[in-house]
């Protein structure tokens, strides 16, 4: 069992969250969005960030599997559930849990561009931008963090802990 420390609150979340969707929704206004989820670890921050946005979207889930330990990907992803829907000329939200060196995102981005969207944009909940090993271009951060393994809303660890409402450290 890992002894949790709160990194970040649930009312500190649901606030930054909120924020976030006004901004997304000001940015893209006159639009429509392809909110795109990267399950699972996305999935309680996409369901919070979509609540607060005021243009039509639509929901898409891609599931990946990055080739790594438990703690950090080798940024080699796999597509095990691809989008439902083509998205050539279309406005492509992808919604992140975490940003750690980057290489996650930055193939998954490669792998979208080549379709043809109008735009794809980034966002992320946490962001440990120290890690970064690679560049990728971020247009919406919720919190940024110090390089610890955190866990909670939506985070994993060994599957497990997803469900905690709040971001969580491991004190022990
Ligand atoms: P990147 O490719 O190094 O940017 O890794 C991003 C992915 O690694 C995220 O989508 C998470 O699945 C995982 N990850 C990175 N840091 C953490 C963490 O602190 N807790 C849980 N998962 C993490
Ligand atoms: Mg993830």
């Amino acid at each position: 069992m890992l002894k949790l420390e709160t990194l970040i609150s649930e009312d500190e979340l649901q606030k930054r969250i909120k924020e976030l969707g006004a901004q997304i929704t000001k940015d893209y206004e006159g639009q429509e969005i392809i909110v795109l989820c990267i399950l699972k670890g996305g999935v309680m921050f996409m369901t919070d960030l979509v609540k607060h946005i005021q243009v039509p979207i639509k929901m898409e889930f891609m599931v990946v599997s990055s080739y790594g330990d438990e703690y950090k990907s080798s940024g080699v992803v796999k597509i095990l559930k691809d989008l439902d829907e083509p998205i050539e000329g279309k406005h492509v939200l992808i919604v992140e849990d975490i940003i750690d060196s980057g290489r996650t995102l930055r193939y998954i981005k490669s792998i979208l561009r080549e379709r043809g969207p109008q735009s794809i944009k980034i966002c992320t909940l946490l962001d440990k931008v120290e890690q970064r090993q690679t560049n990728v271009d971020v247009q919406y951060t919720g919190f940024t963090i110090e390089n610890e393994f955190v866990i909670g809303y939506g985070l994993d660890y060994k599957q497990y802990y997803r469900n905690i409402p709040y971001i969580a450290v491991n004190r022990e």
